[in-house]
């Protein structure tokens, strides 16, 4: 039994766990202009989101029967490059499957979308794992159905089961299939559409939905990613990249950096890096990275990363071994203690390292804008930098996520993007 009201949960794709109005109505525009038809002036796009392509086509946009299909392979060349590669997954969905999980609950898709598209986005958001079973139409004409795609999604037994949707196909299919249905008022359809279905409630946001299906519930544990790599690596670039990423695919991140990441630690920041302290002693040096460390760990990271929030730290306690233990030679076993009280348990999930030669990270860096007082360093500084960062990743090879960052920016993204996502939903599925 589960503590929760439900104990089988059954999930709309389009419109209820992720945005797709933007991939699906842009395919669908595409499609129109490749057929040479003009889109009727008062239709409203957004609903054509939820019931099957096919009949939309001819019923909502005038498509004549006899190019509906025509339409179609239009739509899905465009979809499967394209379209499909817009859609996000809405914010607090992924902690919302995490809670049903944990707690014992049955959780499944049921989609008009083909099965092997339903199966290829869930894929791509690293989201299948959580969910137990995953229902679409079958190819063919022959469909079977939302109340069909509901009945199959459901385990053989279970006390009190409900769809969870967001246009009225959602709430009629749940009804055959004799359960009720939650109508979520975020996606394509209204409220009054919903509630004239007859939903048995409505959540207008996903926290909303949160509490109607998982009352009471703590928020898992979040996830702490960091992300390391030489001067000029194009690590600020990647950040960006990653955090908009990773807000598409639903997580709820907490972008930070180090020395930084909070007003007494910024402070920290500007002494550590101002050329005019050039004087500065290697070991003030790393006290004052260690001390920045220990009021962000204590201030922003723990906190977030226990109200379930994806932490993406640029740089961390790796970056103390490698500069100040290797390219400051103050040796790796004094910055480890030095840091020890500052991290205070609180290591890395995972640390992406975008790998570049120093010698061309550098070069990079110093034609992009003028050097601050670390990246003045001689060569040897930086070379001892890498090493030192190759030393800990043969150390430990399970947690970093190693990149080549030599490569165009785009690959960076895409192989970053992959291991990132690789990594976590191996995590959220623990
Ligand atoms: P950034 O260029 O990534 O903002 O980092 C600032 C500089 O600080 C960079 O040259 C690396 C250096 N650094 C250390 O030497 N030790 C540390 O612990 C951290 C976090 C950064």
């Amino acid at each position: 039994m589960s503590r929760f009201p439900y104990d089988a949960v059954v999930f709309d794709l389009d419109g209820t766990l992720c945005e797709a109005e933007t991939g699906i109505v842009s395919s669908v525009k595409v499609a129109m202009e490749q057929l040479g038809c003009e889109i009727p002036a008062w239709v409203d796009l957004k609903l054509v989101v939820g019931p099957p392509l096919r009949d939309t086509f001819h019923t909502m946009l005038g498509v004549p029967e006899n190019r509906v299909e025509e339409a179609m392979d239009f739509y899905r060349v465009d979809f499967n490059n394209r379209g499909r590669f817009l859609y996000s997954v809405y914010p607090k969905i992924r902690t919302l499957l995490r809670m049903l999980r944990e707690g014992g609950v049955h959780t499944a898709v049921a989609t008009s979308k083909p099965l092997k598209l339903a199966t290829d986005i869930l894929d791509w958001f690293g989201l299948t794992p959580l969910f137990d079973v995953v229902m679409g139409e079958v190819e063919g004409p022959q469909k079977l159905g939302k109340p069909e795609l509901i009945r199959r999604a459901l385990p053989e037994r279970y006390h009190h089961a409900v769809m969870v949707g967001d246009r009225m196909f959602d709430v009629e299919g749940a009804r055959g299939a004799g359960i009720p249905c939650i109508g979520v008022a975020y996606g394509c359809g209204s409220v009054e559409e919903l509630r004239e279905a007859g939903a048995a409630e409505i959540a207008e946001t996903t926290e909303e939905l949160q509490k109607l299906l998982c009352p009471g519930a703590e928020a898992p544990r979040g996830f702490f990613l960091t992300v390391e790599g030489p001067d000029g690596s194009g690590k600020t670039t990647q950040v960006d990249r990653l955090e908009k990423n990773l807000r598409k695919f639903g997580f709820t991140v907490r972008r930070t950096r180090e020395p930084g990441g909070c007003a007494i630690s910024e402070a920290i920041r500007g002494i550590i890096l101002d050329t005019k302290n050039m004087e500065m002693c290697d070991t003030c040096e790393a006290l004052l990275y260690a001390a920045a460390r220990a009021q962000h760990v204590h201030q922003v990271i723990r906190p977030a990363v226990a109200n379930g929030e994806l932490v993406l730290c640029d740089r961390f306690v790796d970056s103390s071994v490698a500069y100040q233990g290797g390219g400051r030679e103050l040796g790796v076993a004094t910055i480890q203690q030095i840091n020890a009280p500052a991290v205070d348990g609180m290591l890395p999930d995972a640390t992406l390292y975008l790998a570049i030669d120093h010698r061309e990270a550098l070069s990079r860096r110093l034609a992009a804008s003028t050097p601050d007082r670390l990246e003045l360093q001689a060569v040897s500084f930086h070379g001892r930098v890498q090493a030192a960062y190759e030393q800990l990743i043969s150390e430990d090879e399970e947690r970093f996520l190693v990149v080549n960052a030599a490569q165009d920016r785009d690959s960076v993204e895409k192989d970053a993007l992959k291991a990132v996502i690789d990594r976590i939903s191996a995590y959220e599925q623990r």
